[in-house]
């Protein structure tokens, strides 16, 4: 099997195929909001797959400007020229555009989206004087992670009140032990174990720890088990480290691995 068909893997959680499908056949923007790791990025690629759409991901940060997603002019040895930038690229020709952790980037960039996420359904290059109404086939599909640390950032109102919006958690057990068996391509049996010891860490972390196991960590360790890691190892690298900086949460969570293992 190619990868592309690994990347479209997508074991479905609820509704949200459904719900999505809904508002793309109105042409509607989708907001997905979920902790980090859970699925989203998948389901968005999964989507795009199933729809026969072009997938452009923008990972958005801090620094992303308004010209990074609209374009910009460049200088070449005939003079100036304009370039779209990937956004623009999506609105004109057709696509799905993706922004991930779209509360990262800098507030003048969502301003952009807002004649493009409601019904006129437009985009408005400032530095061309271009308007340009978009591609029939053009869809916009924004994330985030709404964890108490992006409490402040926040979306406007005015900006989230533009989309479909849905929430997104981890998988549930049954759904996680597939991805995982899927993914790293471990014994159901070991899945099951992993997919115990997450939903202990998880509880665990509504206490005091920053985030909770990813569904991408406990990837990370069934891979390494799968190439002979012992497992205590392949959860203090992949589960414990990534998630605290604390030598007595270390501690309390190697005490969680060994039981489980
Ligand atoms: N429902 C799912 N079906 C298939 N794989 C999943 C699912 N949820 C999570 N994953 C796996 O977890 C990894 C992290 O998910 P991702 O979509 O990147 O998370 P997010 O975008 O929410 O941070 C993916 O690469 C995939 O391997
Ligand atoms: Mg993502």
């Amino acid at each position: 099997m190619t990868e592309d068909t690994n990347s479209c893997y997508y074991q479905v959680q609820d509704n949200e195929v459904e719900i999505f499908n809904f508002a793309k056949a109105h042409n509607l923007p989708v907001l997905i909001k979920g902790p980090t790791g859970c699925g989203k990025t998948r389901f968005v690629e999964y989507m795009a797959h199933n729809l026969g759409r072009e997938l452009v991901t923008v990972s958005c940060h801090d620094d992303l400007t308004a010209a990074d997603l609209l374009g910009r002019h460049l200088v070449s040895s005939d003079g100036t020229f304009w370039q779209d930038g990937p956004l623009t690229r999506a609105v004109r020709h057709g696509g799905i555009c993706y922004l991930d952790e779209i509360i990262e980037a800098r507030k003048d960039t969502t301003v952009v989206l807002h004649s493009l996420s409601d019904h006129r359904r437009e985009l408005h290059l400032e530095r061309t004087g271009e308007v340009i109404k978009a591609h029939k086939d053009f869809m916009l599909v924004v994330s985030y992670n709404p964890g108490y640390q992006n409490m402040m950032k926040g979306l406007k109102p005015s900006t989230r009140q533009r989309f479909v919006a849905m929430s997104f958690d981890y998988p549930s057990p049954e759904n996680e032990a597939n991805i995982l068996v899927h993914e790293a391509g471990i014994k159901l049996e070991l899945a099951n174990t992993l997919v115990k010891l997450g939903a202990d860490i998880r509880r665990l972390s509504d206490i005091d720890l920053k985030a909770a196991v990813s569904t991408r960590l406990l990837i990370y360790a069934a891979k390494m088990m799968s190439s002979g890691c012992h497992a205590q190892t392949a959860c203090l690298h992949c589960i414990i480290e990534p998630l605290t900086d604390e030598p007595e949460t270390i501690k309390a969570l190697s005490k969680l691995v060994n039981a489980h293992f």
